[in-house]
């Protein structure tokens, strides 16, 4: 009898004892370092699209106007950074009305990611984040081609 009520005192015991916290595995925002890190990443981009003879005459506009280049950039950003699961808020259009009318290709949306990955590449984001990444974005692809 009392081996059992010593049994049961130790059985509460255990089971009120407070579990040690388990690990947090850190978000994809965080893998790629943060706001300071996508901004960077961002900055590259938008050059690499600039520059990039395939695209650019898409955003012939946008570069040539500071202030609109400055709040495309920005949108990007806060759009990474929610979609990695960081802090940020995306307040921009959805990706459907954003590129109505544009007549984006398939390749020209291969072309774009290409510049993506030239910018991760260039700040040594690792295979792993690159992939989280382009898988996070890749689903918006049907929303952007319409050709
Ligand atoms: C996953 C791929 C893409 C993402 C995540 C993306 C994201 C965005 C975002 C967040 C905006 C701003 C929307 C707003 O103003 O509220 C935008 C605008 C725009 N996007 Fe994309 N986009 C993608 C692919 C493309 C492609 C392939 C092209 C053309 C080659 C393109 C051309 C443009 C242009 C010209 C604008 C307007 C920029 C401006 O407001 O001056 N995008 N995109």
């Amino acid at each position: 009898m009392l081996k059992r009520i010593i049994a049961s005192a130790a059985l509460v015991c255990v089971t009120l004892l407070p579990l040690p916290a388990a690990p947090k595995e850190k978000t994809l925002y965080q893998k790629l370092g943060g706001k300071k890190a996508i901004t960077a990443v961002v900055d590259e981009f938008v050059a690499r699209v600039a520059a990039d003879a395939r695209i650019n005459s898409f955003f012939k506009a946008t570069a040539s106007d500071p202030m609109r280049l400055a709040s495309f950039k920005k949108k990007l950003v806060d759009q990474i950074c929610e979609a990695s699961g960081g802090p940020c808020k995306y307040m921009g259009k959805d990706m459907k009305s954003a590129h109505m009318g544009m007549g984006v290709s398939g390749s020209d949306f291969g072309a774009l990611v290409e510049d993506l990955v030239g910018a991760l590449d260039k700040f040594k984001v690792g295979e792993a984040e690159k992939n989280a990444l382009l898988g996070a974005l890749g689903p918006m692809k049907k929303d952007i081609v319409e050709k």
